[in-house]
């Protein structure tokens, strides 16, 4: 039976985005014949009328589909459905349009693409409104449940990693504290794994409470081993050592806006060893970029799961990479477990097996 699909992008954009379009497109017309249409700015477009959206074909599943980052679909982290922020100030429940949204566009099921956030918002939709909903897990964050990776994780780990490669030659040449500010959301995924890749002495994230006596104690040991530099990771939500966030204002996606931990770090690490330091904050560079390999192959996979569970009238599902295979798990489980980095799993022990800080010792 022919079918009409639509996907959105939902949440903060990541590397690999258009790469899951691309699959969808080429497996649900390729494989089953079905229409896709791709809906504009997440909820967003489904809000407007005539909903925001368009079909997408051949054009829209080419080779440099795997290569561009972004999104060509748009995407939002404003505007809950459920409480909308109007223009006069007032905050009201505009799911029920999303819904009708959905029918405008006679749609026999959503294929979403997001992080938590989204999932909570659009598996809540599907039920309301009764129309099949899978889930494409992607966030650079990687802190949703039940699977080891999300899309767009990967590349921005890359991109980590090689700002650790490019700070660390002139690190060396002018003897300095290099702080490497790195996103993550409330999770240190990102800087565990690029410390470890891209050789930092120093990795702090916010599952693991530092000092920075710890921190001048180590650069004072690679001094002594006739070290001249240093190269700290920290993720954007460490705390302050009296506990507090650092935040640049406004909102991301109607939390904190994490911002200016490594300033507060180089600050404190200058007060404490005399070392002279610098800060780079990376922010959005580790979000656009090429996707890498790993995230254009998991995109493919995803899509192809995802498109073969609604063949076979699946609903609530969310794909997920589990031990080499692409499985599904409930939406609800997957949100409902936020991954921390596990203090005491391999990437931890990886870390202190190496000699590098975490701020703790
Ligand atoms: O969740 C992805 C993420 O990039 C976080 O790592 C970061 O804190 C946040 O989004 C930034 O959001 P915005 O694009 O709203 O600045």
């Amino acid at each position: 039976m022919t079918k009409r699909i639509g996907i959105l992008t939902s949440g903060g954009d990541c590397a690999g985005l258009n790469a899951v379009i691309r699959a969808i497109v080429l497996h649900a017309r390729g494989r089953y014949g079905w229409e896709v249409v791709g809906i504009r700015e997440g909820t967003q477009g489904l809000l407007d009328r005539p909903p925001r959206a368009q079909t997408l074909g051949p054009d829209d599943a080419t080779g440099l589909m795997l290569r561009l980052g972004g999104t060509i679909l748009g995407t939002t982290n404003k505007g809950d459905p459920f409480a909308y922020p109007m223009a006069d100030g007032t905050v009201v429940d505009r799911s029920n349009e999303v819904i009708a949204g959905v029918r405008a566009l006679d749609l026999d099921a959503v294929i979403g693409i997001g992080g938590d956030g989204s999932f909570r918002i659009l598996h809540r939709l599907a039920r309301q409104g009764g129309f099949p909903l899978i889930g494409i897990p992607k966030t650079i964050d990687n802190d949703l449940g039940l699977t080891e990776m999300s899309i767009g994780y990967n590349t921005a780990v890359g991109v980590a990693t090689e700002a650790l490669d490019r700070l660390q030659p002139t690190a060396a040449s002018h003897s300095r504290v290099m702080v490497l500010e790195v996103m993550g959301r409330d999770a240190g995924h990102i800087a565990l794994a690029a410390g470890i890749a891209g050789g930092a002495d120093v990795i702090l994230i916010p599952e693991i409470p530092y000092r920075i006596a710890a921190i001048g104690a180590k650069i004072e040991d690679l001094k002594r081993t006739g070290r001249n530099f240093a190269l700290v990771v920290a993720a954007e939500a460490v705390l302050t050592e009296e506990g507090q966030h650092k935040g640049v204002g406004g909102s991301s996606g109607g939390t904190i806006r994490y911002g200016g931990i490594g300033a507060y770090l180089a600050e404190r690490i200058a007060q404490a060893t005399g070392a002279e330091t610098r800060v780079t904050v990376l922010g959005h560079v580790q979000r656009g970029s090429m996707p890498s390999w790993t995230d254009r192959m998991l995109a493919s996979a995803f899509a192809v799961h995802a498109v073969d569970l609604i063949a076979v009238g699946k609903s609530g599902r969310m794909v997920a990479w589990s031990y080499r295979q692409v499985i599904d798990v409930p939406i609800e489980d997957a949100v409902a477990h936020f991954q921390a980095v596990d203090i005491d799993g391999p990437l931890v022990k990886t870390a202190r097996g190496l000699g590098i800080c975490l701020g703790d010792a």
